[in-house]
């Protein structure tokens, strides 16, 4: 199974997934789920749009983070924004990568607990999920 739809099995317990081209389809938000997307929505205004493009498709200033669940490792993910530069002093390799790839390193925001950046990469994803059945993704 892959770590995608596994992450949808977990997060998105309530809600339908489907198999498309390999990848989960959200098909609904109810319940718990959509309190965590509607969070979500807000940390990622407050915190991160700045920089990632909230369609979650296109690059902004930073790259573009829809299907950075089935990239990265949860652990990571709430390492790595809570803080990036502790990574790198640390020689997380993947960190390391995105580090020399890139120009800038992201500023973390240290404050986040675990579960608001759960709600966060519901957001991400359920975003990701939506914009990319309307949209036709360009190149970023
Ligand atoms: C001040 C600009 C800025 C803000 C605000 C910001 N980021 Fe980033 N982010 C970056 C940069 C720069 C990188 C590294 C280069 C890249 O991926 O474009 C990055 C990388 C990342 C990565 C790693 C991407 C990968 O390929 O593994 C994740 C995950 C991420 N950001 C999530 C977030 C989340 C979630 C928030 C809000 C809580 C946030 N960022 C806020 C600038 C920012």
């Amino acid at each position: 199974m892959n770590k995608i739809f596994s992450f949808c099995l977990l997060l998105f317990a309530v809600v339908s997934c489907q198999t498309a081209e390999n990848q989960p389809v959200i098909t609904e938000l109810q319940g718990e789920t959509l309190q965590m997307y509607e969070k979500g929505e807000q940390l990622f205004a407050q915190y991160c749009a700045s920089c990632h493009n909230a369609n979650m498709l296109n690059r902004a200033t930073a790259s573009a983070l829809g299907g950075i669940t089935a990239r990265r490792e949860k652990k990571w993910l709430y390492d790595y924004i809570r803080n990036p530069a502790k990574m790198v002093r640390e020689n997380d390799p993947q960190a390391l990568e995105i580090h020399q790839n890139n120009a800038g390193l992201m500023v973390g925001s240290p404050n986040l607990t675990d579960k608001e950046i759960d709600q966060i990469l519901v957001y991400i994803e359920a975003t990701y999920q939506n914009n990319k059945i309307r949209l036709r993704p360009v190149e970023r």
